[in-house]
């Protein structure tokens, strides 16, 4: 069992800062999810990351700055649309891909010559970044594969045996992971959807490219088609389809954006957001899911959420933990 320590006591961010400085992980809340970082400089302490969660060498970390001006010691190149980002998002679920400097371990960045920056806007994770004063490559702290933690419980759940310290800050306000965003080409492409939108995006820089979720991507091999995945089977319906009955017998749980109108027969419930709110649904989201997922059903059915804002990351999560199939092999959840 790991040790939950308060993250707004300041003796434990000392302790957590001199945990990472020592080359240990630590895992820490941020605006998005929980991560499990370690000194991004210090390649020893990163392949203890990459081990904990099982998570393949061929997929890069992101390293976690305690402000903007930090940026400049680690990217090569900041332009200005990195600077206009940076500025509009920063602290934020932004996470800009753009050509490292030297001094980054090729582990962190899994031999690329970009690396993913980002400075989060969550007060334990920004103090314990000023505390530690070092870069923090961090990913989400589950197994990889998974969902990823909220809250500090469910990191204890998934890791605690691996782990020596999870600081608590709460439950994660955004829900879903950073937007991605590489700036390497000359068209911004959006990697991953999450806590930014992608329209927020384009009003600062102009037009990006989405490329269609489910395919993986050259530039970023994390980015597989079944991952953030319970155990149990998921079923995603399409837009508009009518929520069926489960058929007799079967233990099925419903995970359903607002509450549903008179359906039947489900073994469990889950509403996303009561009001139809996007921003709830996605800070509820990964801890429905695991919920639903301990639950001993046979299946979950999950109802589509509208795909504009943040809806575009609740549902690059759903349809990849719909995802049957699983590419390569090492991304099969365990
Ligand atoms: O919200 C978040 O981003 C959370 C919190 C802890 O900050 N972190 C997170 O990390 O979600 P992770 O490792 O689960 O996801 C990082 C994503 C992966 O899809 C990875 O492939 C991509 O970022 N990535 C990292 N470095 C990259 C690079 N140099 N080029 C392209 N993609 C990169
Ligand atoms: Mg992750």
């Amino acid at each position: 069992m790991a040790k939950i320590l308060d993250g707004t006591d300041p003796r434990a961010l000392q302790y957590a800062a001199a945990e990472l400085r020592a080359g240990r992980v630590v895992a820490f809340p941020t605006e998005t999810v929980y991560g499990l970082g370690a000194d991004a400089l210090n390649e020893r302490a990163v392949a203890a990351v990459f081990a904990i969660k099982n998570r393949p060498y061929f997929d890069p970390l992101i390293v976690h700055l305690p402000g903007r001006e930090a940026a400049a010691l680690y990217a090569a190149d900041l332009d200005a649309r990195a600077l206009a980002l940076m500025e509009r998002f920063w602290p934020g679920p932004l996470t800009l891909v753009v050509k490292k400097r030297p001094l980054i371990p090729d582990l962190v960045t899994a031999g690329l010559d970009t690396v993913a920056l980002r400075v989060p806007a969550h007060p334990v994770a920004l103090a314990l970044l000023q505390a530690a004063e070092v870069p923090i490559a961090a990913p989400s702290a589950n197994p990889f594969g998974y969902v990823s933690p909220t809250t500090a419980f469910h990191v204890q759940e998934l890791l605690g045996d691996a782990i020596g310290v999870i600081l608590d800050g709460g439950p994660c306000p955004v829900g879903v992971e950073s937007t991605v965003c590489v700036l390497t080409d000359d068209t911004p492409v959006i990697l991953r959807p999450g806590g930014v939108a992608v329209e927020d995006i384009e009003a600062v820089i102009g037009r990006v490219v989405v490329p269609v979720t489910m395919r993986p991507d050259a530039r970023s091999p994390g980015t597989l088609p079944r991952h953030y995945s319970p155990h149990v089977p998921v079923v995603l319906l399409a837009p508009g389809e009518p929520i069926p009955r489960p058929p007799a017998g079967e233990r099925v749980g419903l995970l359903s954006f607002t509450p549903p109108l008179g359906v039947e027969g489900y073994t469990v419930v889950e509403v996303l957001s009561p009001t139809g709110d996007l921003r709830q649904a996605a800070a509820n989201l990964f801890a429905a899911l695991r919920r639903l997922d301990r639950a001993g059903l046979d299946r979950i059915l999950v109802e589509p959420v509208p795909e504009n804002g943040i809806g575009r990351a609740i549902m690059d999560r759903l349809r990849r933990a719909a995802a049957r199939v699983s590419l390569p092999e090492t991304a099969e959840k365990t």
